[in-house]
């Protein structure tokens, strides 16, 4: 049976910055795929609210759902949740890097200046790849090295973005009211991190293939999170499909690049963003 292929029973995946939007929809897909998930971030909080929510959902597969603060920009933190898994005799099958700093557009004006090329800090820049990037480097050493060195391989997902195959459009994010050395705008880093993805995402694909391990890419399109109705029309007027994404329809890319379903795909980016990239 063809469906055998997404099952999940029996693997292991491990989520970074899991307790956001995106998140939980990952841990959702792999729940429903019989997936024990580990969900980690940096909010003990948020960690613990997301599986009060996922509990409610699956509530007959609630004692699949481990709980990990860790922050993917330092490395003892990673090490540190490794080697409890370790002690607790659990294996990572799947990691699905997803953690980012949101760098989304909002309307205080001091952060509108700054987040412009001319005024970008360094500091932020720093800030913003050690998550984003750094950070996917970093959970790829520490768990791309155990899923290749003990015969068993594994699978890797990368979460990128549509931006990791265009540039933004800055005219999403106009603000009449503003000048224009004052427009808000996507800053920098989301595009130097979402193409570095790719480029990661493929380096990873070819270097542990023969010890199993694949990678690939999955990049979203914009998702709906009552953001303004401005946004949402320009947002919507530049994808074919009209409309910008629900949360949950990333959940069957998920099962499918992390499960054997997706068996002969490695390196691939696989974009789903309504058609926005093609034009
Ligand atoms: N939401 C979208 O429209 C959209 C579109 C395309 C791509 N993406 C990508 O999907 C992923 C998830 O996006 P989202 O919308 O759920 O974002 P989100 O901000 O809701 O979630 C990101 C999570 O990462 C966590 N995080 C931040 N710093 C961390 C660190 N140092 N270590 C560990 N966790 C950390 C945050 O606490 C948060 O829970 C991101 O990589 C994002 O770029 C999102």
């Amino acid at each position: 049976m063809i469906l055998d292929k997404f099952n999940l029973k029996d693997k292991v995946a491990l989520i970074t910055g899991a307790a956001g939007l995106l998140g939980i929809e990952h841990a959702s897909a792999l729940l429903e795929t019989g997936a024990t998930v580990i969900l980690t971030d940096i909010s003990e909080q948020k960690l613990q609210d997301t599986k009060k929510k996922l509990s409610n959902y699956y509530d007959e597969v609630k004692q699949n759902i481990i709980l990990y603060v860790m922050d993917v920009a330092d490395l003892r933190s990673i090490h540190g949740v490794s080697a409890q898994l370790k002690k607790n005799d659990i294996r990572v099958d799947i990691l699905i890097n997803n953690a980012a700093i949101d760098p989304k557009v909002n309307n205080k004006i001091d952060s509108l200046a700054n987040s412009r090329l001319e005024n970008f800090s360094l500091s932020e820049w720093n800030k913003q790849l050690s998550v984003g990037l750094t950070g996917t480097f970093l959970t790829i050493q520490v768990f791309g090295t155990m899923m290749s060195s003990d015969g068993k391989g594994g699978v890797i997902l990368n979460i990128a973005s549509d931006l990791s195959v265009i540039a933004p459009d800055q005219k999403l994010y106009e603000n009449k009211l503003l000048p224009k050395n004052k427009q808000p705008v996507k800053p920098i880093t989301y595009s130097a991190i979402k193409f570095g993805l790719i480029g990661l995402t493929k380096y990873v694909s070819t270097y542990w293939a023969s010890d199993g391990v694949r990678c690939n890419a999955l990049s979203p399109g914009g998702v709906y999170n009552e953001q303004n109705k401005d946004f949402v029309t320009k947002l919507s007027s530049l994808i074919p499909l009209g409309r910008m994404a629900q949360p949950n329809e990333y959940r069957s890319a998920v099962q499918f690049l992390c499960s054997d379903a997706s068996s002969y795909m490695n390196g691939h980016n696989l974009v789903i963003d309504g058609g926005r990239s093609v034009l």
